[in-house]
């Protein structure tokens, strides 16, 4: 039977879950039956474009419905209510990163799924992205001995707090909309937690735009396996800057080094139209299905797609413990939110805070 699934917010990146359950219905996977965002005009839009019923009261979704899902892509600080509320009615959960900006908000969320016997994913798609896998592969083989340190670039365009979310980017951070992706990715390539973490912050451009949150992060962490990893974040690139997110991963270690570059991947172009600008083929690309359909393809939308093939396998009988640890849990959202959480508190008190469990 395919997972009749409905999505809470349709916004910039919103598209991306309706997409991702449009195609999987394509293959009979999942049925994408509704969605729920706060603007009108947003959500008339995406309800037109994908032939959804779509309501401005995501709770009245949730009641109306006959769903087996939700996917939740919401502004970062809403995820914990919507989570909640969507347990409650009996239904699966994809939550977009980070799970929620408090420890005790992802607990409330993990036991509620819980109590439910519901599934619960988080959309780190760093782990879907092929070079990341092949990281990880070859540092858990050993390739690279003993890690050492490493080093996490993520910097968004300014473009991304000052013009696509003005109005909840004070209410996230660097580290809460960027950090979490990498703080999950690094701790998943070396399968080990975070112990304590240094971090300073960096305010002033987007303050003087009236958005007060911080322009940049620095956040050092050690983790248990003895490696300590620097995360650099930042959301004031230039608007000429060549895509809208640098990244970049390092680790080093006794016998080799591993170096991503996961922004400059090889293609560039420049055109009179469009200025000069990297691709980044890998995390999405639109395309054409061999029956004229238009799909999209990458680690952007695969992720997604991962958690209806979850919610199929887990049909088919398998059990939640056989899943555990082959997808981003709510586990794993609860570590990436201590390591925000933590960066956050040392920037505060300018010392080092440990990652409390
Ligand atoms: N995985 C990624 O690479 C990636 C990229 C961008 C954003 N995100 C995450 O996706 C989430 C959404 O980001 P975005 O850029 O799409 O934001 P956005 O502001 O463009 O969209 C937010 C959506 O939530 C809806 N919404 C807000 N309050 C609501 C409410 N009370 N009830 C129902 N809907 C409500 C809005 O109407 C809108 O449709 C964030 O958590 C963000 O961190 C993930």
């Amino acid at each position: 039977m395919p997972v009749r699934i409905g999505t809470i917010g349709v916004g910039i990146f919103g598209i991306n879950h309706l997409r991702a359950f449009r195609q999987m219905e394509y293959a009979g996977k999942s049925e994408l039956v509704c969605c729920a965002a706060a603007t009108e005009t947003r959500l008339k839009q995406r309800a037109e474009e994908f032939g959804i019923r779509g309501y401005t009261d995501y709770r009245e979704m949730l009641s109306k419905e006959k769903l087996d899902a939700v996917s939740i892509c919401t502004p970062d600080h809403l995820h914990r209510q919507m989570a909640l509320d969507a347990f409650a009615a009996g239904l699966h959960v994809l939550v977009e990163k980070p799970l929620d900006t408090s420890v005790e908000g992802c607990l409330e969320i993990i036991e509620a799924g819980r109590k439910a016997g519901k599934f619960l994913q988080v959309d780190f798609h760093k782990r879907y992205d092929p070079y990341h896998q092949e990281a990880a592969r070859l540092a858990r083989l050993g390739e690279f001995g003993r890690l050492q340190y490493g080093y996490v670039h993520m910097e968004d365009k300014l473009e991304v707090p000052r013009d696509w979310f003005p109005g909840w980017a004070a209410q996230s951070s660097p580290a809460w909309f960027l950090g979490v992706h990498f703080y999950d990715l690094v701790r998943w390539i070396m399968r080990s937690n975070a112990v304590q973490v240094y971090a300073t912050g960096k305010k002033g451009k987007l303050t003087s735009m009236g958005i007060d949150t911080c322009d940049s992060i620095q956040a050092k962490f050690e983790f248990e396996n003895g490696v300590s990893v620097s995360f650099d974040t930042s959301w004031i690139l230039p608007d000429a800057f060549e895509a809208v997110v640098n990244q970049t991963l390092r680790l080093v270690g006794t016998e080799g080094i591993l170096e991503v570059d996961s922004q400059y991947r090889g293609a560039r172009i420049s055109s009179s139209a469009g200025g000069t600008r990297t691709l980044n083929m890998g995390y999405l690309r639109e395309t054409v299905d061999p029956y004229g359909r238009t799909i999209y393809l990458g680690y952007g939308v695969e992720s997604i797609a991962n958690f209806v093939e979850n919610l199929l396998y887990l049909e088919k009988g398998v059990s939640l413990e056989a899943l555990e640890g082959l997808y981003p849990g709510g586990l794993d959202g609860l570590e990436a939110t201590r390591m925000a959480s933590a960066v956050h508190e040392s920037i505060e008190k300018g010392v080092i805070v440990p990652i409390r469990r």
